[in-house]
Formats: C-alpha cells, structure tokens, sequence
C-alpha cells in the first residue's frame, strides 16, 4: 500500500493508478479499521475498483464534549490492515492542509441534516458532507463505497453528489455485524463489559420491528413500540430515538407502504451507538 500524506501526493498517486488504466473506488474512514471497513473494500473491489482508503478524523464532524480528543487513531495499525486487505492507495492528510484553520466554507445538509442524527448532534452532518465533498474532490475517485450502519450519512452523500453534481458512483454496503448481532463500529471499543453484553439489544430491536412488518403490521407507532418494548430489556441502554422511516429518503410515514429503514440510537454509559435495518413489507406473508 503506498501512503500519501498531502494533497499533492494523493492526486499524483491517484493519477497515476487512473493512468494504469484503474476505476478508482474510494472508501472514506476515521481509522481504528475493523471488518466493516475491510467490507467496503471488497466491495469497491467487487465492482471492478481499484481500492483507495483515506484515514482521517474529521474534527468539523464531532460537536463539543464529543469523543473528537479521544478517538482511537493508529495510523501504522490501519496501514497494517490496508495492506493485507490490498488497499492501493492510503490518504492520511493533515489537518492543517485540509482543514486549514479560517475555513468558513460548507456543505448545508438541508432539512434531512436538522432530523434524527442531526438533532442529536447539531452541525455533524454538515461537518460529514464538507469533508466528503473535499475528499472527492482532491482524489476523483470514479466510486465511493459507504456503510449502511450510518444510513443517514449515506442518504444525504447521496443527494449531496446528485444535487451538486459531483461525478462519482456512490455505492451502499450492508451493515457487517458481530456473530450476536452487534453492528461492528470503532466505538464499540469504548463498551464496557456489562455494556457489551447488552448492546446486541440494538439489533434484537431492529429485528422486532422487521418481524412485525413482515407479519403485516403496517401503523409506524406499533412498529416503533414493538421495538422500544425490546430496548427497554436492557437497563445499561438508554435510547436516543427509535424511527421508522422511508427507505429511500428518511421521511417521516403515516402508514408503511413500501420499502422503510428502521433506525436506532442509544447511549451505553458514556458511548452512544446507533443501528439500522432495512425491511421490505412485501418480502412478508402481510
Ligand atoms: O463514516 C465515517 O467514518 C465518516 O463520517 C466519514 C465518511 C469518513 C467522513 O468523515
């Protein structure tokens, strides 16, 4: 893998592996790499691309008291695994050079930006799409591959490539999960052992609602109910929100017609952890 720490030297490597005649397909972290990561490298693999992964810690992302001080980073480790998961290109700019202190410039998220996640932590996404948006634009890739574990940031890359007409294939890949169910994240290293071993109510949740679609439900407060019903099993889980939403756009539904995201977010302790499935009722005998 070959490491590129400035701007300069990204559009140079990148250029040339576009020269070798490579698709290039990006995939954007915070480091502390774990197998979701290594998931949308296979995936930009899978559709043809050539790998390139940046590592950095967006700090216009985290709002104050947040965990931007004390997030895990470990370059040479995320090296480590770039290299066994045959990642081309490693992206590990300074802050100084792509977030040069007096920048006022950003991506407005709109609407979507203010709801669920964005409630919780006011200017994230906006911190989210401005970094993104700079990334893209430094490196060009041809496809860009996000996790669905952080649905909402996927939806709004979306529309923000679509609505300011970048020119790159945005890709979605499925959530990777421990064998119990737990979403991997790098913040699930902050778990403590109580913790751990009630964060799988997350995902039990998901699964409650899903099978309540799936068996015709189709009012979103009975959906939302069956869920909290199982979150509220574990005392060291304190729900932020639980939602039942349109699948393409996160809008609030009245009544659930076709494809809906089930979304999630709770504290454990200090650590807040968020989650996400994607149900289609008519896949149900409803
Ligand atoms: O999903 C993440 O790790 C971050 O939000 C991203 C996309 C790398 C932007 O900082």
């Amino acid at each position: 893998v070959r490491l590129a720490r400035t701007l300069a030297e990204a559009r140079r490597e990148v250029g040339r592996l576009r020269g070798g005649g490579a698709r290039v397909g990006f995939v954007p972290t915070m480091g502390a790499l774990h197998a979701g990561h290594e998931s949308l490298v296979e995936r930009a693999r899978r559709l043809g691309a050539v790998p390139v992964l940046s590592v950095f810690v967006n700090s216009l992302q985290f709002g104050p008291g947040e965990d931007f001080e004390s997030y895990p980073r470990d370059l040479e480790r995320d090296a480590t695994f770039a290299r066994r998961w045959g990642v081309a290109l490693l992206f590990a700019p300074e802050a100084a050079e792509l977030v040069p202190s007096g920048s006022r410039i950003g991506v407005d998220p709109g609407p979507l930006g203010e709801r669920l996640e964005g409630r919780m932590r006011p200017g994230h996404f906006r911190g989210v799409l401005t970094i993104v948006a700079k990334l893209l634009n430094v490196l060009r890739p041809e496809l860009a591959v996000f996790g669905q574990k952080d649905l909402q940031q996927a939806v709004l890359v979306k529309a923000m490539v679509r609505e300011l007409n970048f020119e790159v294939e945005v890709e979605v890949a499925p959530t990777v999960r421990e064998p119990d169910g737990l979403a991997l994240s790098s913040r699930n290293a902050y778990l403590s052992g109580t913790e751990r071993a009630q964060a799988p109510v997350l995902y039990r949740a998901l699964q409650a609602g899903e099978r309540a679609i799936l068996s015709g439900e189709r009012d979103p407060r009975r959906v939302r109910e069956e869920m909290l019903r199982v979150l509220v099993e574990a005392p060291a889980v304190a729900p932020d929100y639980v939602a039942v939403l349109d699948g393409q756009d996160l809008s609030e539904v009245e009544v659930i017609l076709g494809p809906t995201a089930l979304a999630l977010a709770a504290r454990l302790g200090p650590t807040r952890l968020i989650d996400n499935v994607l149900v289609n009722p008519e896949e149900g005998g409803g």
